[in-house]
């Protein structure tokens, strides 16, 4: 989306530095150009050589490098972007951009572009609310530069509150926004959705459970998807490791019965789409206490009874039911056949299939390759990453709406 683009990306001093290492691989991935400066301060906390190979491009620290300066001066890099982007953008180097100093690299680039700035502030909070801080917030917002961010949370300091830096696929968003000029940043906006993700833990005693190996990455994916593309999320997720996604509201479960009730607490819904890798069984009568061997060499007869079907539930509900709800089909084997089976049988709009099988690599793996499965057919994706599968769907959710 972003190919023959060229950011020039500003890494100033700041922990959220590390971030901006990924931001470079985000940009990469949607085609984009990116060429990085590196201050003093960021050179402490990421070092040339990683953001070098992340950007595939030399990086830039001295304003008084004889060879950097024959090769590409200042005024040359700050003129071939299309956009300048300052991530993390730290209190000091907002406040040389304000007052126009120009005394390293960075704020002297600053000074001589004639092309749009986009910041990523990051800081402590007391730093972000000082009236030095605001003050040049402001100025620079006077004089055209676009912010995003900070998001409140745990700073790396030890403190709570305003100050950390938006997250990579944010800022990516923001930059779209600004290159493309995306009239529908927002497609989805006033559509509310409900999102399954993980696996679910089905108790066998107080410290046993059956669970599988879900990771939840594809799901928790599309749930941060759904929300960029301005859609209200409820993400009702089992037990898993990943970081709740900007902008979504998360309702934590164990077990498919909990997943099944969170569910319907969070309709009414325009869009379900159901990720969650839900365990078929939970066993009858979860005992009270740990359960113990009793010295007979045999083992308990666990025996199991079947979830409810969560997918089922909301694709059959008599009154209210979302307009698109969507399943996946995890196989090993036919997978568009076992998906087209599924979606009849589950009555749902659209089915995700998939193929889990051993060497794949897509249970607890970056990468997926779907087919998406609906009323008019089959679409066979490229294998990607399951962030671009998930902003894939929520762009083809969005267009699902503005067709209908
Ligand atoms: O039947 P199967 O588990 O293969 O179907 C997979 C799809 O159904 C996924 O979308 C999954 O999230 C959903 N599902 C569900 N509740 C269950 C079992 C599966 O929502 N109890």
């Amino acid at each position: 989306m972003l190919t023959g683009k060229h950011i020039l990306l500003i890494i100033s001093g700041g922990i959220a530095a590390y971030k901006s290492l990924d931001l470079i691989r985000r940009l990469k991935e949607r085609g984009a150009g990116v060429r990085c400066v590196l201050t003093a301060g960021g050179a402490q906390f990421v070092t040339p050589l990683s953001v070098a190979a992340l950007s595939e491009d030399a990086v830039f620290q001295d304003l008084f490098s004889l060879k950097d300066e024959s090769e590409m001066g200042h005024i040359r890099l700050s003129r071939e972007a299309d956009l300048l982007v300052v991530a993390p953008a730290s209190a000091d180097l907002m406040a040389k951009m304000a007052a126009g100093l120009a005394d390293d690299l960075a704020s002297t680039i600053m000074l001589a572009t004639d092309k749009p700035v986009l910041i990523a502030p990051a800081m402590n909070t007391k730093m972000w609310e000082h009236p030095a801080t605001q003050r040049n917030m402001r100025t620079l917002q006077d004089d055209g530069v676009t912010a995003i961010g900070p998001g409140q949370g745990d700073l790396a300091c030890g403190e709570v509150g305003a100050g950390r830096m938006s997250e990579p696929l944010q800022i990516v968003a923001a930059i779209e926004s600004i290159l493309i000029g995306q009239v529908t940043a927002a497609p989805l906006q006033g559509r509310r959705a409900i999102v399954t993700s993980g696996p679910t833990y089905e108790a066998i005693d107080p410290v046993r459970f059956l669970a599988n190996r879900s990771s939840g990455k594809q799901g928790h994916a599309i749930a941060a998807a759904l929300a960029r593309l301005g859609a209200d999320v409820v993400l009702v997720a089992g037990p898993n490791n990943q970081p709740s996604p900007p902008g979504v509201a998360v309702r934590d479960i164990e077990s498919a019965v909990q997943m099944l009730a969170a569910c319907e607490a969070a309709l009414p819904a325009d869009i379900v789409v159901c990720a969650a890798a839900v365990a078929d069984w939970r066993v009858a009568g979860e005992a009270e206490q740990k359960m113990k061997k009793d010295g007979s060499g045999q083992p308990p007869a666990l025996a199991l009874v079947e979830n409810p079907d969560i997918l089922a539930t909301l694709s059959q509900l008599n009154g209210g039911r979302p307009s698109l709800v969507v399943g996946f089909a995890a196989e090993t084997e036919k997978v568009v056949d076992h998906g087209q089976g599924k979606r009849r049988r589950k009555g749902c709009d659209w089915i995700v299939a998939n193929d889990v099988g051993p060497g794949t690599g897509v249970m607890g793996g970056d990468e997926n390759t779907v087919h998406l499965i609906t009323s008019q057919g089959v679409e066979d994706w490229p294998t990607m990453s399951k962030d671009a599968v998930a902003d894939a769907l929520a762009r083809r959710i969005a267009d699902h709406f503005a067709v209908g």
